[in-house]
């Protein structure tokens, strides 16, 4: 879910929501997209704009790892629920799947860095990062942020990454495969820019911008299933991706992998941010 922390009633109503979906389908783990909170960000917005919308999941052991986007405070990767521990960019696997969390405020030549080194090492067959601004949006607010495009698309490329999520835009867009790797924009989970997409036939591959939304997302195999579910519950989206074949765009990581090991960094390189 991507731009939630309005302390408003939309967000409540989607943490209902996502509460009700958890009893059809356990999810433990709620990856954030960044704007997780706007206006004050003191201990009293943490728990409106946090701890009370999500109370249910919270108590039931569901996990956050959250990334920042523009409205957040650069201290809240100290924020425990948001289990950043402290680390701007960061990894972290579950199953045959890796996670790596951007900071796309501030990309910097060194996030750039740890991320096609982060990317090369990883061993997992699924490869999913997700950040604030989307390298591909055809909402009219922000649309796609080109410059960070140019920075990171290539190395998405070159590393084999099949999957993005960002947010930013108040909308839900599911962009046609580019050069390969499926984007999703969904940021609407607390905010919302009612009618603000403008399809583009040749990227945009199905959308939603009626209401708040957030997205179920469960990978079994080779295969991602989706679904997109609005405030009220209805499902405005949903399909399966299947993980992407891909040859040659890797040959260099078990070198990577050979030479980090050799100098005894394998443990705990991918949350120092280095
Ligand atoms: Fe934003």
């Amino acid at each position: 879910m991507g731009d939630n922390g309005t302390g408003d009633e939309p967000q409540y109503d989607i943490g209902r929501q996502m509460v009700t979906a958890r009893s059809r389908f356990p999810f433990d783990l709620v990856i954030m997209l960044g704007d997780n909170m706007y206006g004050g960000q003191s201990p009293s917005d943490f728990v409106k704009k946090f701890e009370q919308p999500y109370a249910p999941l919270l108590a039931a052991g569901v996990k956050f790892q959250a990334c920042l986007g523009n409205h957040d405070r650069p201290e809240n990767v100290n924020y425990k629920h948001y289990n950043m521990n402290g680390q701007r960019y960061y990894t972290f696997a579950r199953g045959n799947v890796r996670f790596f969390a951007l900071d796309s405020t501030q990309m910097d030549q060194r996030q750039v860095e740890w991320v096609d080194g982060a990317l090369g090492d990883a061993k997992e067959d699924w490869k999913i990062c997700y950040f604030h601004h989307p390298l591909y949006s055809n909402a009219a607010r922000h649309g796609s942020s080109v410059d960070l495009r140019v920075l990171l698309e290539p190395i998405f490329v070159q590393r084999g990454v099949n999957v993005v999520f960002t947010g930013h835009d108040h909308v839900y867009e599911r962009v046609k495969p580019q050069k390969g790797i499926y984007y999703f924009v969904t940021g609407s989970a607390g905010q919302l820019r009612r009618g603000n997409m403008r399809p583009n036939p040749d990227e945009t591959a199905a959308y939603f911008d009626q209401d708040q939304s957030f997205m179920l997302v469960e990978i079994a195999g080779d295969e991602m299933y989706f679904e997109t579910i609005s405030r009220t519950g209805k499902t405005v989206d949903s399909g399966m991706a299947r993980r992407q074949a891909r040859t040659g765009w890797n040959r260099d990581a078990s070198e990577l992998a050979v030479a980090r090991i050799s100098r005894g960094t394998e443990d705990g390189r991918s949350r120092d941010g280095r």
